[in-house]
């Protein structure tokens, strides 16, 4: 179980906290969605989790063990918000041997297949392959370092509706093998995961239940 506990993060070049003893436990088997608007805080919590940022108090544990920023790196697979800007490789066999020099091409095959991309030319260039494509072998490339707990910034975000929907059934077959945790300001996407939820607000989570997201929606339909 991944947990935060009283997490409080204040860089020196913002005028307030960003987060404020933050609490959070997230589990394998389940989904952990964090909502919020746009600048609530959520890229920076990832960041906070995934040890590219540290922090000033609290404790972050991993099945009861307390882990320092270097430890979280190696648990921790950070999906970015347009992973797909980042990608090096000139094709989809090298975007996968990144970091993996010895990588066959049997895994590659395979761990595509994890994300379903049965059947897709290794050669291809990562830029060539639709949004929803990149966006899953985004999630490939943090999967072959099989980390314990994958965290996804607006997995979702510029996506098709079309193809919206099947990252979002990819992330819910993963969901068993890892803890996930996504944050996002699209919840609705997810209401039908049963995941646990929560907004993060003033540096803060606060639990949902699928009552409190359905008012949040009609609220934005109606002011
Ligand atoms: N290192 C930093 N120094 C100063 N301010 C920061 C720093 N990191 C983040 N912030 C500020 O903290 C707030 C939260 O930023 P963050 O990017 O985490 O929000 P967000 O919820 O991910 O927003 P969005 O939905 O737009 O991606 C913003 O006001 C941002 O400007
Ligand atoms: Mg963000």
């Amino acid at each position: 179980m991944l947990s935060l506990k009283n997490i409080h993060y204040h860089p020196s070049t913002a005028e307030d906290p960003i987060l404020r003893d933050l609490c959070l436990e997230s589990n394998i088997g389940k989904i952990t969605i964090v909502r919020g608007p746009s600048g609530s805080g959520k890229t920076t919590l990832v960041e906070v989790i995934s040890g590219l940022s540290g922090y000033q108090r609290g404790v972050i544990t991993w099945n009861g063990k307390t882990l320092n920023a270097r430890q979280r790196r190696w648990l921790c697979g950070l999906v970015f918000q347009f992973p797909e800007r980042y990608f090096l490789g000139l094709s989809v066999a090298q975007e996968l041997r990144l970091g993996h020099k010895k990588l066959t091409t049997e895994n590659q095959i395979s761990t595509l297949n994890k994300v379903g991309l049965n059947n897709l030319d290794l050669k291809k260039p990562p830029e060539s392959l639709s949004g929803g494509q990149q966006r899953r072998l985004a999630i490939a490339v943090q999967l072959l370092r099989n980390p314990k707990v994958l965290l996804l910034d607006e997995p979702t975000a510029g996506l098709d509706w079309s193809v919206r929907n099947g990252v979002i059934e990819l992330l819910s077959k993963l969901k068993d093998k890892q803890t996930i945790l996504i944050v996002t300001h699209e919840p609705e996407l997810f209401e039908n995961l049963n995941a646990d939820c929560y907004e993060l607000s003033e540096g803060q989570l606060i639990p949902q239940t699928k009552k409190s997201i359905n008012q949040t929606i009609d609220a934005r339909f109606t002011n």
